[in-house]
């Protein structure tokens, strides 16, 4: 299907074009059927006949395409950006984003997912504002930002996963003499396409001086097994805004140990993998975003495996050969991959890797479309 811009005066520019080539399934044309065509495309009509292979295909077709962003390069240019541009109200953010090649420019990570670096410098403050789109932060690495969500300021340091449910205040703030630099995912491409983005500037200061050790949510929720009485409903996301490395870290180290004392935990030999969740439900964090950490012993491969909907890895620590579909990469600490719809992916390790990985899977589950095929099996679920 052709998408121009639309008939203007003067001009032949159609809006639908239709495809009237000999091809299987489709009529042998004849000057009546070409005619045909001709008032279908001036009335705004596609037969199915000409299109179907494209509006369903036997295997989801995805735009975007998989695609590997070194860190060192995006560091780099996160730099020269934190000596060019001021960041403050307008801009909101000093934050690049990765465009997927498959999706025309803009900056999509993937259909739904976007994800971007996010730097800021030394003392400097992000303003406060709200936006319905779900957010997270993942640091791959420093410390000395401060997150304030709603009033509360959460400490950001290596290996911390900071998710935040769309409409809740946040700015962020620098206390510290270093810069830093960091992970944000959003639904941004998934709001984009259902137009239900909403947006609100909030105060230029992020409004607090205080740095505590651990937020108000952490003190609330994250202790294990325990939740607060006067908290027993369900929260669609997440009310622990921080999940810190030390318990993701031994999270994954005593998976491996208990697999090395014959226990059947992980998913697959030599791989641990924990799902962050919402600990008043025991679902994902988020109603569109799924985040996990894999970690992946030395000598390891894992089994191929495609799912429908888009994911986006990036290396906290080691390095691997990974290979999606039909690209392949060496990936090492801080590289970012997009790993398409229903795109094989296959990593393998020499001497171990460690993957932060966020998903838009939650969205496909609730809408039951989703699906998982694993090569070694050939099933589907
Ligand atoms: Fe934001």
């Amino acid at each position: 299907m052709v998408h121009g811009r639309g008939m203007s005066e003067g001009t032949s520019a159609k809006t639908v074009r239709l495809a009237r080539g000999d091809a299987p399934g489709r009529p042998p044309m004849t000057p009546e059927l070409d005619r045909l065509y001709d008032r279908l495309e001036d009335e705004l009509l596609v037969p199915l006949w000409t299109e179907i292979g494209e509006l369903m295909p036997e295997s989801p077709r995805p735009d975007a395409v998989p695609h590997r962003w070194a860190w060192r390069a995006l560091l780099e240019m996160a730099r020269q950006a934190g000596d060019l541009v001021p960041v403050g109200r307008g801009g909101e953010r000093r934050a690049l984003a990765l465009a997927n090649p498959g999706l025309g420019g803009r900056p999509f990570v993937t259909p739904t997912l976007w994800a971007a670096v996010q730097y800021l410098n030394p003392r400097e403050d992000a303003p406060v504002h709200r936006h319905t789109q779900n957010a997270f932060r993942f640091v791959i690495e420093g410390e000395g930002v401060w997150t304030v969500v709603n009033g509360d300021p959460v400490a950001m340091r290596r290996g911390d996963f900071l998710p935040q449910a769309g409409w809740n205040w946040h700015g962020h703030r620098n206390t510290s003499d270093a810069p830093m630099a960091w992970l944000d995912g959003l639904d941004i491409p998934f709001s984009y396409a259902i137009d239900s983005a909403f947006f609100e500037f909030g105060a230029e200061d992020v409004g607090t001086e205080e740095t505590p050790e651990r937020s108000r949510s952490e003190r609330l929720w994250a202790h294990p097994g325990l939740r607060p009485l006067t908290r027993l409903g369900p929260s669609p996301a997440t009310p622990l805004l921080a999940y810190r490395w030390e318990y993701t870290d031994r999270a994954l180290a005593d998976q491996l140990a208990l697999e090395a004392e014959g226990c059947a935990v992980t998913p697959e030999p030599g791989h641990a993998a924990v799902r962050y969740t919402n600990p008043s439900t025991g679902g994902d964090v988020l109603s569109t975003v799924r985040a996990e950490f894999h970690r992946l012993a030395p000598d390891t491969a894992t089994a191929s495996r495609r799912e429908v909907g888009s994911s986006v890895y990036q290396v906290f620590d080691g390095r691997a050969l990974v290979t999606v579909g039909a690209a392949s990469w060496r990936v090492e600490r801080g590289d970012l991959f997009a790993v398409p719809s229903w795109q094989p992916l296959r990593i393998e390790t020499e001497h171990g890797i460690d993957l932060f990985r966020f998903a838009d899977t939650p969205i496909y589950e609730r809408l039951d479309k989703d699906r998982v095929a694993v090569a070694e099996q050939e099933g589907t679920r």
